[in-house]
């Protein structure tokens, strides 16, 4: 790659007791990109994000974020160096206004630090993910797949360059997932941030994204488009079958 990765792992190890959950994963994303991360229960994926934004510590392996080695370095320091996450259980302050809740990840991220003009303040972010009129509400009155939008929009705040979303559309309607792709697809286009989208549904994930991990038992099974993923004997075997191939 010419310019260096947004964020690379080098294979990142992380341990519970005897349980492997993640097991050497090298990985780069790059700006511009659209990638899923595939893989049954229990496969890793969350607690792959949680390495890669500095919420878990690893057990070995390396994290380069735009250059800097950011191994063993607190979750804020990654934030600072522009990656934010949404949660599997949407994380937001029920008692505060949707609006605020915006409002603190602006603060989080500082105001001073430059961002498009799609992320200029609470407003501009809130016309983004599409919750202006529920802007005054306390976000525990807004509905949970609104609230997942919310998460977003929080994450948007502190202007990120890879945005790691885990699980956005569990629960949602197909109506509102197709949205939620939308609104992902835009802010890649638009913002031209890195997504890195985890799904526990396939074959949703597979018609949406143009790059696609595989994890299994913690380990990388698979990197590539989603046909190739689709066409893997290892993947078919290991887990997919007819969930992909169908
Ligand atoms: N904090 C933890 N302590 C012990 N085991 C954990 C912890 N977090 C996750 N695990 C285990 O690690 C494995 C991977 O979990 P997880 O990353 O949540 O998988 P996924 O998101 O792919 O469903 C599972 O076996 C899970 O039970
Ligand atoms: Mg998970």
């Amino acid at each position: 790659m010419s310019t260096p990765a947004l964020l690379e792992a080098r294979a990142v190890t992380v341990r519970f007791g005897g349980l492997t959950a993640v097991d050497h994963v090298s990985v780069a994303f790059g700006e511009g990109e659209l990638v899923g991360i595939i893989g049954p229960n229990g496969a890793g994926k969350t607690t792959f994000f949680n390495a890669i934004s500095g919420v878990q510590p690893l057990t070995g392996g390396e994290l380069i974020v735009q250059g800097d080695r950011l191994t063993g370095r607190a979750p804020h320091v990654f934030s600072h160096h522009g990656i934010a996450r949404t949660f599997q259980t949407p994380r937001v302050f029920g008692d505060m206004a949707v609006t605020d809740n915006v409002r603190f990840g602006l603060q989080f991220a500082g105001r001073g630090r430059s961002g498009p003009p799609s992320l200029r303040d609470e407003a501009a972010i809130l016309r983004l993910i599409g919750l202006q009129a529920q802007s005054a509400l306390p976000a525990a009155a807004i509905t949970p797949s609104q609230q997942r939008l919310l998460e977003i929009g929080m994450a948007l705040a502190t202007r990120p360059r890879l945005l790691l979303l885990d699980e956005v559309a569990a629960g949602l309607t197909e109506a509102e997932i197709e949205a939620m792709a939308r609104l992902i697809r835009r802010l890649r286009d638009e913002l031209r941030l890195c997504v890195v989208w985890i799904e526990h549904a396939v074959a949703t994930l597979l018609r949406h994204v143009e790059r696609v991990l595989v994890l299994h038992q913690g380990k990388k099974l698979a990197d590539g488009t989603p046909s190739a993923v689709r066409s893997n004997a290892e993947v078919i075997e290991a887990y997919l079958g007819d969930e992909v191939t169908g």
